[in-house]
């Protein structure tokens, strides 16, 4: 049995992967891959929460968010890269997670009002859209994950995960409620590791109309697979603010921010920061030049490993039925676990791929 720490994050198939993936968590994934043992999640079932009219680009999708893993770098024979709707213990697990949750609380989740908001849902959302808040508590806990890599707006979802895995120790596992989250008898006594949200450096990538978090469905996102000329007309259109070259430069501006996560030459990156920040006669058009053939030099070398995959689902989907095979070992091991502990352990069972 391994000794690694569990990783678990994952990704709902809305669309391809952006730059802000990749640096807000996929950049962390990697450094993860080679010292622990990593799950990535494709969250397919979370998708249909507001497109379940359109399960044809839904299963497209999870397939684009493959293809990008793997151009990013992670490697499937290090990391499982796994499918929800066939991990069956995360299916059961929300539904007894369900009960351990209180209504109120998984409606008070600023991460599900802000949705609500931004996705203009009103009041008009399917059952399941809260539900997949319980969800995620369950895709994280059935691998018994110790740390989760995610952005800044996924911490509501950790903190409902590890109020979950607390009350679920507890309540039939005996642990008390004064043992502290990262107290080894947490994971020898009870069910769960209490996990932790692992947030990158860039917790939140400004999208490229310098306000809002870059996000497909605002539209200002800069994809893997954008050709530098792409890459360039996009960043022309940021938004700074700034009126002349003379003009001294916010340091937290969203230009800023470019420059300090794409910039890889540290002095170079500091030599602009100086620059734009007294005014010393360097044009916002000039910065963003620079950052663009930084994002597609960046870029270049996943657009190539992107390639060899294009066009061959069949390669893709033997990927993930590996990781989703993994996966299953691990999950129902822990189903198994859970049920004995709260009464539901009546005969074991097995389920065959
Ligand atoms: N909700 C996450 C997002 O929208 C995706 C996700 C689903 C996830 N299950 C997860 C992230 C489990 C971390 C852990 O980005």
């Amino acid at each position: 049995m391994s000794t690694r720490e569990v990783i678990l994050t994952g990704d709902t198939p809305t669309g391809q992967l952006h730059i802000g993936h990749y640096v807000g968590s996929v950049r962390r994934r990697l450094e993860l891959q080679d010292t622990h043992d990593c799950y990535f999640l494709l969250a397919n079932m979370h998708a249909y929460t507001t497109r379940s009219d359109y399960p044809d680009e839904i299963h497209y999708d999870t397939l684009e968010i493959v293809r990008d893993y793997l151009a990013m770098g992670i490697d499937p024979k290090k990391s499982a890269i796994t499918l929800q709707s066939e991990t069956p213990a995360i299916a059961e697990l929300t539904f007894l997670f369900a009960m351990l949750l209180p209504f109120n609380r998984v409606m008070r989740n600023p991460t599900l009002k802000d949705e609500i908001k931004i996705k203009g849902l009103g009041d008009n959302y399917c059952f399941g859209f809260p539900l997949y808040a319980v969800g995620q508590t369950a895709d994280i806990l059935a691998f018994r994950a110790h740390s989760v890599p995610v952005g800044e707006d996924q911490i509501p979802h950790i903190e409902l995960t590890r109020e979950v895995a607390r009350r679920f120790n507890k309540l039939y596992c005996g642990i008390d409620e004064n043992v502290e989250d990262d107290d080894p008898i947490m994971e020898e006594n009870g069910v769960f590791p209490i996990p932790r949200a692992d947030v990158g450096k860039v917790g939140k990538l400004i999208g490229t109309d310098g306000i809002n978090k870059m996000s497909k469905s605002l539209n200002n996102t800069i994809l893997i697979t954008d050709t530098p000329k792409k890459v360039k007309k996009k960043l022309g259109q940021l938004y700074t603010g700034r009126q002349s070259m003379t003009d001294p430069g916010d340091p937290e501006s969203s230009l800023m921010q470019y420059v300090d996560t794409f910039i890889t030459d540290t002095d170079r990156a500091a030599e602009l920061k100086d620059k734009y920040v007294r005014g010393d006669n360097i044009g916002d058009g000039h910065i963003k030049v620079e950052i663009a053939a930084a994002i597609s030099e960046l870029l270049e070398p996943m657009q190539e490993r992107r390639a060899q995959y294009d066009g061959d689902d069949d390669t893709v989907i033997d990927i993930i039925r590996d990781g989703t095979e993994r996966a299953n070992v691990k999950t129902e091991e822990t189903l198994a676990m859970a049920k004995e502990a709260s009464g539901l352990g009546f005969f074991t069972r097995k389920i065959s791929f």
